[in-house]
């Protein structure tokens, strides 16, 4: 599993298991299931309502804790109460820390350097071993750079193919900011020609394609899914390559 370096000395493995919409059992068992399948970094927030379950499967997944990453993130109305809202995350997921906790969306559409102070000094009490920010544009990551002189290690943001975006994709290089890519299949229309032509010279699936294409471009990705097959599958997207003459085609479908 390919794993990108964040500040501080952080791993974080680059598919992850992305968990909104999953609740009680159903997110229960799928987190149980990707952890057994191999995904070794979880996504949740505390707006998911999941958290319960996902900290339940890491425990009883046999695991050590420190070899699961898990991301969780404070809802913009929390602006004000975050170490409380850290700290029932915490609870809830049955852990002393988690390995990422992002700024869900910028509180009231502003960048909120008060919130990324207190995100800091959670990391500096241990309770975030890496901290940044989702839903952010590269005007409020600089924001908080100009206040904080810290930037986040990590910005979550919706891509795919139609909403690749070489540029944004450098500014947040420059800025020493991981890109973390959200919903990568509901943003891409699976039944492409292109992806379809693609997956079929590989004999993979277009969803395959698709989330091998985040990786190709230095994009960690953490599709969800509730159904074992498919949980597996999005994990199996290593044992193939593509050519950079696919890339491009996939990059060319932003255009469209
Ligand atoms: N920071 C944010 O604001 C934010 C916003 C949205 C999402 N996220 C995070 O990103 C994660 C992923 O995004 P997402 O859940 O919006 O969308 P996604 O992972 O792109 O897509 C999930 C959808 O695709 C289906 N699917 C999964 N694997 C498939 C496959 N191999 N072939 C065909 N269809 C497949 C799933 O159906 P089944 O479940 O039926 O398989 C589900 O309907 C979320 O779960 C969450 O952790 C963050």
């Amino acid at each position: 599993m390919p794993a990108v370096a964040l500040a501080g000395d952080v791993s974080m493995p680059m598919v992850g298991f992305g968990t909104w919409q999953l609740r009680g059992r159903a997110a229960y068992r799928a987190v149980l299931l990707a952890l057994e399948a191999g995904y070794r970094h979880i996504d949740t927030a505390t707006m998911y309502g999941n958290e319960d379950e996902v900290g339940r499967a890491v425990r009883d997944s046999g695991l050590d804790r420190q070899d699961v990453f898990i991301t969780t993130k404070v809802p913009p109305s929390a602006a004000g109460r975050e170490r409380e809202t850290l700290a029932a995350s915490l609870g809830t997921l049955g852990t002393d820390y988690v390995d990422l906790w992002l700024i869900h969306w910028p509180p009231a559409g502003r960048a909120a350097p008060p919130m990324w102070q207190e995100f800091l000094e959670a990391r500096s009490r241990g309770q975030a071993r890496a901290i940044g920010v989702s839903n952010y544009r590269t005007g409020q990551v600089d924001e908080l750079i100009q206040a904080t002189g810290q930037p986040p290690a990590v910005n979550q943001i919706p891509w795919s193919p139609s909403q690749h975006d070489p540029r944004r994709l450098s500014e947040s290089r420059d800025r020493g900011v991981v890109v973390e890519g959200y919903s990568p299949l509901k943003g891409t229309r699976l039944d492409d020609p292109v992806l379809a032509e693609i997956a079929e010279r590989h004999g993979v699936t277009p969803a395959q394609v698709v989330l091998r294409w985040h990786l190709d471009h230095g994009i960690t990705v953490i599709p969800k899914s509730g159904h074992p097959d498919r949980i597996r599958q999005n994990l199996d997207v290593f044992g193939f390559a593509l050519a950079p003459d696919e890339v491009a085609r996939i990059d060319a479908m932003s255009a469209d």
